[in-house]
């Protein structure tokens, strides 16, 4: 018996499909749910990413634009940038893409976004309000869209055992956050852990963010466990994730690489813009 498929391409086609609906309604009281993108530099990956993002946000109705500066603009240059974006009210959600190129502070750029307009859920603010378990603020995508493919599949995280391995800002610690406030008990695992296979094996529910290809092993899964694999690794020019595929003959639930994960966090970038146009209402 192999474990259920967690259809990420097809969950997140439904969320842009509802998505359409809140946007037509906003367009309804003159509002157009606005994205702006910055890009600095031309990193081939960023690149590929930031164009994903803006052929999305037309299809549901977000207007979407994207800003690219060259990769010597100075730290000053970036935040009188997004100092204008804060003033400009069409513009609901700011997002810098990441990495920024080295002689950027990342953190002073990413303090300046309006923390209502900081719809990657990065600024400390956010940060705050996700790990009080406070509502309002905003959570960054890859986790969100995570929780959105447990919550479509009828997963419930209260008083399970969820293990996340992996630290980032962007994935590992937010998701851990997210399961702690759906009350899950939550292991946060990293590269000093010592006994990971013994901590991975308690794991009802299993989030792996390392960007190692293929590194979880089948035997490391608890029988019946949900895997959701947040990999994206090239190995020989094909994608995969950081779970290796005999996985699938021992979860319960897993998600593929690709059309798992990666499709939920455009798609939860949309719903946070949205969320973003719609508070505005409530100005
Ligand atoms: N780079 C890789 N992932 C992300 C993300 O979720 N947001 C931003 N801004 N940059 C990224």
């Amino acid at each position: 018996m192999g474990a259920q498929i967690i259809d990420g391409k097809s969950i997140a086609a439904d969320i842009r499909r509802d998505l359409k609906g809140r946007v037509d309604g906003l367009r309804e009281q003159g509002i157009i749910p606005g994205l702006t993108v910055i890009l600095v530099g031309d990193d081939p990956a960023s690149q590929t990413y930031v164009r994903s993002k803006q052929r999305t946000s037309g299809e549901v109705g977000i207007n979407s634009n994207v800003i690219e500066l060259p990769k010597d603009t100075s730290q000053s240059e970036l935040i009188t940038l997004i100092n204008d974006l804060n003033q400009d009210d069409k513009v609901h959600g700011i997002l810098v893409q990441l990495p920024l190129p080295g002689h950027l502070d990342t953190d002073a750029v990413i303090r300046a976004i309006n923390p209502a307009k900081d719809v990657d859920g990065f600024h400390p603010t956010n940060v705050g309000n996700l790990w009080a378990g406070l509502d309002g603020g905003f959570a960054p995508c890859t986790p969100s869209g995570i929780m959105e493919l447990l919550h479509r599949s009828e997963i419930e995280p209260s008083g399970l055992n969820a293990v996340v391995m992996g630290r980032s800002n962007i994935v590992g610690k937010p998701m851990a956050g997210l399961l702690l406030k759906a009350n899950a008990t939550v292991t946060i695992c990293h590269s000093r852990t010592q006994g990971l296979e013994d901590h991975l094996r308690q794991a009802d529910i299993l989030v792996v963010a390392i960007g190692r290809a293929r590194f979880v092993k089948a035997d490391w899964i608890k029988p019946g466990a949900v895997v959701i694999d947040v990999g994206m690794n090239r190995v020989d020019g094909k994608l995969c994730g950081d779970v290796d595929e005999g996985a699938r003959d021992v979860a319960g639930y897993i998600t593929p690489v690709p059309g798992g994960v990666g499709p939920m966090t455009i798609a939860q970038l949309l719903v946070n813009t949205v969320i973003a146009a719609e508070r505005t209402l409530l100005l």
